[in-house]
């Protein structure tokens, strides 16, 4: 019998493509989504995509309630958790419902798995955890430091009550470490979906080639890079998605090393903002309104990961690159109304 995984936060961008993942991969998916940064209607985009409708329960994991009564439906053989706020500067405006919503909500899941003898639990990490990392590549081996914003904080924070509940209780767990992700769907049926103006890079170019916005502000050019502008590890969302039924099935089959494990999911090569503006340029033929102006409050430097450890364990490796990920941004972008 195929195994039934809860998604949580499975209709936002990186949830809705691990769904298509886990059911192009033969397992039932359960989706719980609160629908506060996403629509209905992805749900019906995946059925189009996989041919199968994933069952699905909005819920607000914050209402411990709820969560119980789901469990009580439903038998649950893995969860995969995405269900979080996400945006950095409105966490620091809002740090108590960021912890409230990223924590509590992480809490009464355990909790559950813990209360119902349920077992395999990736969570969704960040390398935010890193900070300015000391060396590059970034290996799971460096140290985590102080987050600089709260929706950091959740994530180490979060990463550190697993690990513990993992020690008092029986069931296993891996965070996974995220580095940039961008792109659609090949099929462009799902993709991200920024409410407001968008704060990510991508998004922001994809607005602006559209006519959405009327220039790219890029943060910076007085970095310590080759070309001054800031790097980061820019990762396919469907080789990230793919990288979470990887790690589900290393714990379904008992493969992990300990209890609780983390791995970087990256691509392991760094891209400056002007080196993705130029391949977004090149990939799609067109020209981007863009000027240099101050740095954003907050930015490191550069991060890319050391995806060794991920790529032996997981025995996953990311297989599309930055140009197919900026095609398919577009293409996304060119289809939203
Ligand atoms: C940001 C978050 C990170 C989070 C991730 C989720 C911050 C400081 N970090 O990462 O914690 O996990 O999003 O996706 O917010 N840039 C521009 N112009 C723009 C937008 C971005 O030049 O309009 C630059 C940034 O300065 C950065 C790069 O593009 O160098 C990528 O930015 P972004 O997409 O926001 O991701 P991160 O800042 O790396």
């Amino acid at each position: 019998m195929a195994k039934q995984i809860l998604v949580t936060g499975g209709l936002g961008f990186i949830g809705s493509h691990t769904v298509v993942e886990l059911q192009n991969a033969g397992f039932d998916v359960v989706v719980i989504d609160d629908l506060s940064n996403t629509t209905i209607k992805v749900l019906d985009q995946i059925t189009e995509i996989t041919g199968t409708k994933p069952v699905f329960e909005q819920i607000d994991l914050r209402i411990k309630a709820d969560v119980k009564a789901f469990f009580d439906k439903y038998q649950i053989d893995g969860i995969i958790h995405f269900a979080a706020f996400k945006a950095v500067g409105e966490s620091m405006h809002k740090p108590l419902d960021y912890y409230e919503n990223n924590l509590g909500s992480l809490v009464y899941l355990l909790q559950e798995m813990r209360d119902r003898k349920l077992d395999n639990f990736i969570f969704s990490s960040s390398c935010t955890v890193y900070g300015q990392a000391d060396e590059l590549p970034i290996t799971e081996k460096a140290p985590v430091k102080k987050a600089e914003s709260v929706y950091g904080n959740t994530k180490q924070i979060g990463e550190e009550i697993i690990e513990d509940a993992t020690k008092a209780h029986d069931f296993k767990a891996i965070a996974l470490r995220y580095f940039n992700p961008v792109g659609a769907h090949p099929t462009t049926k799902i993709g991200e979906l920024p409410i407001g103006v968008p704060q990510n890079l991508i998004p922001f170019i994809t607005q602006t080639a559209a006519g959405l916005r009327a220039e790219l502000s890029v943060f910076g050019d007085d970095y310590d890079t080759p070309d001054g502008t800031a790097v980061r590890d820019y990762i396919h969302v469907v080789d990230l998605a793919k990288a979470h039924i990887a790690a589900l099935q290393r714990l379904i089959d008992n493969n992990n090393k300990e209890k609780f494990e983390y791995f970087n999911v990256g691509t392991g090569t760094g891209s400056s903002v002007l080196e993705v503006i130029n391949a977004f340029e090149t990939a799609n033929s067109l020209k981007l309104n863009y000027k240099i102006v101050d740095r954003r409050a907050g930015d490191i430097t550069a991060a890319y990961a050391d995806t060794t450890i991920a790529n032996k364990e997981l025995n996953w490796k990311t297989e599309l690159s930055l140009e197919t990920a900026l095609k398919s941004a577009w293409e996304w972008q060119l289809k939203q109304k």
